[in-house]
């Protein structure tokens, strides 16, 4: 099909109640995995595939802090334009907003929360050159009941794809990660709602297939991981720490001790009898106390202070202060927020919580 310009489309909606109270305060692609938003990950796999026009699909959830993020997209090598979906009615919805964006140009849709090991660029490269009007990119998963699943006819010819089935008729999961030409719009155009009440995507490429259109697929090398859990967080964090190189701008005072790959931004400060066990993340200008073990798989923000205490497999955001007598492990902790000992009387503890906060002590 020559030598088309791709563009790029990212979904940056939604209302990620799973995530609250976190995604009171922001959209949930925003939340940093290694101290960067996830969807910044999105974002660069489209630029350094060499798509340069993106458009983000914003919702409800503070857009501004969205677009404050990425402006014009300049400082990130592309240019971002941005389309409102004022309620989030679904991923073909979604779509269906950017249809003048497209234009008659192929484009990929990817999902602001979907991150991916292997990147993207082969696939777009195949695309481009192939008659497909739909490529799905596919994972094998355990848990295909909570995706897109796909089923394979003779000769591993994609018939159908369904989603969130009850009896998966395989185990390979749709990604959010979609290579489109303009025909998906009016395949979109037919659509009803489904039972959650969302125009989806799975049902659009199902209506490609249903009029012998070619909808290709192939299948992701390395990690995927769609963050719809603070579990699935997490694990993201984790994935992505495992290929953390070791960087070294703050300070080491003598007597601390980092080990394995750590991470430290500039300004931030190791003071001496602090524990940093890699794959670590510090941020910019934090300060680790003495005698704070900071474990592995741990994500530190900007300007966090952590005074006294332990944590492991944690994601602490920017402007936290911590001084605790205790262990922080499995934790996702919003920005500016204050976590300290009650050694006052009476004994106790203290909580000041927003709504939707999880607590387990
Ligand atoms: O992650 C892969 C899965 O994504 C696929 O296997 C499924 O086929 C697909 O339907 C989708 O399922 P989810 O249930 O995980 O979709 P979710 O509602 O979580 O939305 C995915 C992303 O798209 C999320 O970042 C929010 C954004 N979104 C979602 C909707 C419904 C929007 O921007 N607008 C929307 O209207």
């Amino acid at each position: 099909m020559g030598n088309e310009n791709m563009k790029g489309i990212i979904l940056h909606g939604g209302h990620g109640t799973r995530l609250r109270p976190l995604t009171h305060t922001g959209p949930k692609q925003l939340i940093p995995i290694a101290n960067k938003p996830m969807s910044q990950y999105v974002l660069e796999d489209l630029r350094d595939s060499g798509i340069s026009e993106i458009s983000i699909i914003v919702g409800d959830v503070l857009p501004e802090k969205v677009k404050s993020h990425y402006g014009t997209g300049e400082e990130f090598g592309v240019r971002i334009s941005y389309i409102h979906q004022d309620k989030p009615g679904g991923i073909a919805h979604a779509i269906s907003l950017a249809e003048e964006f497209v234009g008659t140009d192929p484009f990929i849709v990817y999902l602001g929360d979907n991150l991916l090991k292997g990147k993207i660029t082969q696939f777009v490269e195949e695309f481009k050159r192939s008659d497909y009007d739909a490529m799905t990119l596919l994972c094998e998963v355990e848990n295909p009941r909570q995706f897109g699943v796909a089923q394979f006819g003779e000769s591993g010819k994609l018939i159908k794809l369904i989603e969130k089935p009850e009896k998966p008729p395989s185990n390979y999961a749709l990604t959010g990660i979609y290579f489109l030409r303009p025909s998906i719009f009016s395949t979109i155009s037919s659509l009803k709602p489904s039972w959650r009440d969302e125009l989806e995507i799975t049902e659009a490429l199902q209506g490609l297939l249903d009029t012998g259109r070619k909808v290709g697929y192939r299948f992701v090398t390395g990690w995927w991981k769609d963050t719809g859990t603070v579990d699935d967080i997490l694990e993201a964090n984790r994935l992505v720490l495992d290929d953390l190189k070791k960087t070294s701008k703050g300070v080491a005072e003598a007597r601390s001790s980092i080990q394995g790959r750590v991470s430290t931004g500039s300004g931030s400060i190791v003071k001496r009898g602090a524990l940093i066990r890699g794959p670590s993340i510090i941020g910019e200008n934090s300060e680790i106390y003495s005698g704070v073990y900071i474990g592995p798989y741990t994500s530190i923000g900007n300007n966090v202070k952590v005074r006294k205490g332990e944590i492991e497999n944690s994601i602490i955001m920017d402007d936290c202060q911590v001084e605790v007598e205790a262990r922080i492990t499995d934790s996702l902790i919003g920005p500016s927020t204050v976590l300290t000992s009650n050694l006052g009387s009476p004994k106790g503890y203290k909580l000041i919580v927003g709504e939707c906060s999880k607590i387990i002590l």
